[in-house]
């Protein structure tokens, strides 16, 4: 017996057959059309690029952990994408003096980090990125929260199904080195813990913040203010709101459109203010579907341009498991709408020319390959979710005719081959 290799793929990453890959493009095709009607204009990239753009500013988690490295046959260093905002920054530093600002991109592209799979993490996912650079204005985060919700309702999610949490590293830094009394070395490090501490039971929390020297008043300080949700927002000292872009964005339209959450930190090091991630509501999804923030100087890793940014990443694994868990996934399309069936095999071209005529009317039209017994090629056009099938009779075809028959009600037709786009329309709109 030959040793055959596994048809699993690699762990963490998926293969996508037609019936999901049908499902996930109605989604998407959903999704692109909303944010094309903002005017974020679609962009791509390569799937490798230089190891250190990852290494300078996605920070520590992504750069020691999770990132799949190689080295080509130059002796390059290179990574598998495991985001794509380094290579767009990278991008927009390239092209700057052609691009008119500010400017509004949008890709779809798959990522790879090297993590443990679990639920809501894989080790290749896909991101729609969605990013403006160029403006400092309050009004980029207003549009892309905007954007955000009418992303949701076009996928049939409401309101209270997710939520979207905000906070801002200034406002941060602010609340620890001035309310809580953490010195700024350390500001860091406090905030990584901040990252974590719903991953974490309470005395672990106490111990790791003793650890890096938070004492036990300055810790419950913190508990105290971080506990405080929206309420915190009105005992931050006068100078640090100041200094915040979000506190800008919940003064005016933008307090409908989010949550502020002290919680929210964020991993990625690059972020300069104002960050968020949404979620689901339902307690079986407990993991990010977006994130994002603001970030005032990546591009400054590729050039001396001072071009702000501000966008996220929403990632496809925990999006459709809020939208299975909702309940608001769209169903497969089948593979043809009408099937074109030659009653014996000599009738085959007669049969592909009727499903010329379908498809130029713009049908997705399909006629069996090979003869096989009508019975069988009707239960296949059956199961394969066909609505319509038109045979092709020896008798009927010397006459000019052919059989139309809807699948759901049964009803049978015979009309002339001129007449069978009208036939098949009418069965396939009833
Ligand atoms: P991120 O939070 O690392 O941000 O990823 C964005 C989203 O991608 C997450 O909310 C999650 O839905 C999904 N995601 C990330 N890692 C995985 C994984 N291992 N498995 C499944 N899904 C995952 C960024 O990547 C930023 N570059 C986003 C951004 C764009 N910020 C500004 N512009």
């Amino acid at each position: 017996m030959s040793q055959h290799l596994p048809t699993s793929p690699y762990r963490g990453t998926r293969d996508f057959l037609p019936a999901e890959m049908s499902v996930r493009t109605q989604v998407f095709h959903r999704l692109y059309e909303v944010i094309e009607r903002y005017g974020f204009a679609r962009y791509d990239g390569p799937i490798l690029e230089s190891a250190e753009i990852y290494e300078a500013k996605s920070g520590q988690e992504i750069a020691d952990l999770q990132l799949y490295t190689l080295t080509d046959r130059g002796g390059r260093r290179l990574a598998l994408r495991p985001e794509m905002t380094p290579s767009v920054a990278r991008m927009i530093a390239a092209n700057a003096n052609k691009l008119q600002f500010p400017v509004r991109w949008y890709c779809h592209v798959n990522c790879h980090r090297y993590e443990r799979p679990q639920r809501g993490r894989v080790r290749e996912h896909w991101q729609i990125n969605v990013d403006t650079f160029g403006s400092a204005s309050p009004n980029v985060e207003i549009e892309i929260f905007e954007l955000i919700h009418d992303m949701m309702a076009a996928l049939g999610a409401s309101r209270d199904m997710y939520v979207v949490r905000a906070s801002d590293r200034v406002l941060l830094d602010g609340i620890l080195t001035e309310m809580v009394g953490i010195p700024a070395e350390k500001v860091k490090t406090v905030a990584a813990l901040i990252d974590r501490w719903d991953k974490y039971p309470h005395e672990q929390l106490l111990e790791e913040a003793a650890g890096i020297g938070v004492s036990p008043a300055q810790f419950d300080r913190l508990e105290e203010a971080l506990s405080a949700g929206e309420k915190l927002l009105e005992a931050i000292p006068a100078d640090v709101m100041q200094r915040s872009q979000l506190a800008k964005v919940l003064d005016g339209p933008g307090r409908e459109l989010v949550t502020f959450d002290p919680f929210i930190v964020r991993g990625l090091a690059y972020y300069t203010s104002t960050v968020f991630e949404v979620f689901d509501r339902h307690p079986a999804n407990s993991r990010a579907l977006f994130g994002g923030g603001r970030y005032s100087d990546l591009v400054n890793l590729f050039s001396d341009a001072q071009i702000p940014g501000f966008g996220f990443g929403m990632g496809d694994v925990t999006l459709f498991d809020f939208l299975e868990t909702h309940g608001i996934l769209p169903e497969p399309l089948p593979e043809a709408d009408v099937v074109v069936i030659p009653s014996q095999a000599d009738l085959y071209e007669q049969a592909a020319s009727v499903a010329r005529i379908l498809r130029g009317s713009g049908w997705r039209t399909s006629v069996p390959l090979e003869p096989r017994k009508l019975g069988k090629e009707i239960s296949r056009a059956d199961k394969t979710g066909a609505r319509a099938i038109v045979i092709v009779g020896p008798s009927d075809w010397a006459a000019g005719n052919v059989v139309v028959r809807g699948m759901a009600s049964g009803d049978q037709q015979t009309v002339t081959v001129d007449a069978v786009a009208t036939a098949v329309a009418a069965q396939l709109d009833a």
